[in-house]
């Protein structure tokens, strides 16, 4: 699985790139028309945040972004590749080795230490020979993304033992081990109190920074939104620009919808 040449295609191309996205669903008997024509386009390096209010759809589009499903409408390009038209394999791909989640619960295995924990996405879809001869290396990095989320001595804890924010830091370490293009973050810092939401925000700042990596995060938190290069909210299944506070307009309006 290792020698798919995903990122071939890539040179040039933005980091993402949503044209027309559509998704609905049924409930009750009765149609949801949730994203209406989605249009996206990030850049190599740049952070988006997505703003919006609660039951918009900005898990949805997130998760089609991810590729963990699949729209009714529209296209995505990751990289330059057409994800709709892509293989499962060239998908699952993409999904282990481009891109990295962070989710606003963590989504750790209960049973599986820390350390293992991050090591798991990188055991996917690889063969027994491969892991064999690739496993000291990945663990060493493993190791190291533990020790700079700050969690060094916390390798061997199981979740049930660490705090809200140490999940995130693990989770974050999940998240980098492939060291994707693309950190995809939903509602990163949404279920911790004020003050570690302020850490994990910062950790997650200046990771993004000396990676150099896209990401696309939702958040309810307008002031983290706007320390991102550029802020969207998504209304009426549609994205639309939104202006930093203090410029020429200052319509922005600092409370969520
Ligand atoms: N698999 C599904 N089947 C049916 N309805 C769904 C499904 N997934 C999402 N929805 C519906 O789509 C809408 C958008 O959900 P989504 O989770 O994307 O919202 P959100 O903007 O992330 O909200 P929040 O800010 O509360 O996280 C909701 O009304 C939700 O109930
Ligand atoms: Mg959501």
């Amino acid at each position: 699985m290792n020698d798919v040449p995903v990122h071939a295609a890539a040179a040039g191309s933005a980091a993402i790139r949503v044209r027309g996205l559509e998704r609905r669903f049924l409930s009750g008997g009765q149609q949801l028309e949730i994203l209406r024509g989605v249009d996206l386009d990030v850049a190599p390096g740049e952070a988006v945040a997505i703003v919006g209010r609660s039951g918009g759809g900005k898990s949805t589009l997130l998760h089609l972004i991810g590729l963990l499903d699949r729209p009714d409408g529209g296209s995505i390009e990751l990289e330059g590749i057409d994800v709709g038209k892509a293989s499962r394999r060239v998908r699952d791909t993409l999904r282990r080795d481009r891109l990295g989640f962070v989710f606003q619960f963590y989504h750790l295995l209960p049973e599986l230490t820390a350390e293992q924990n991050v090591l798991l996405g990188a055991m996917i879809g690889v063969s027994p020979f491969q892991w064999m001869t690739s496993r000291k290396a990945t663990r060493a990095a493993a190791r190291e993304l533990l020790e700079r989320v700050g969690l060094a001595d916390r390798a061997n804890h199981l979740p049930n033992r660490l705090s809200g924010g140490e999940r995130q830091r693990v989770a974050i370490a999940r998240a980098l081990l492939r060291q994707p293009a693309l950190l995809l973050c939903d509602e990163p810092t949404g279920n911790l109190d004020e003050r570690t939401s302020g850490e994990i925000e910062e950790l997650l700042l200046a990771i993004r920074r000396e990676r150099g990596a896209a990401m696309v995060l939702v958040t309810h938190n307008l002031r983290l939104a706007h320390r991102l290069d550029r802020v969207v909210r998504l209304e009426g299944g549609r994205l639309h620009a939104v202006q930093a506070p203090g410029t020429a307009e200052g319509a922005v309006p600092l409370t969520m919808a």
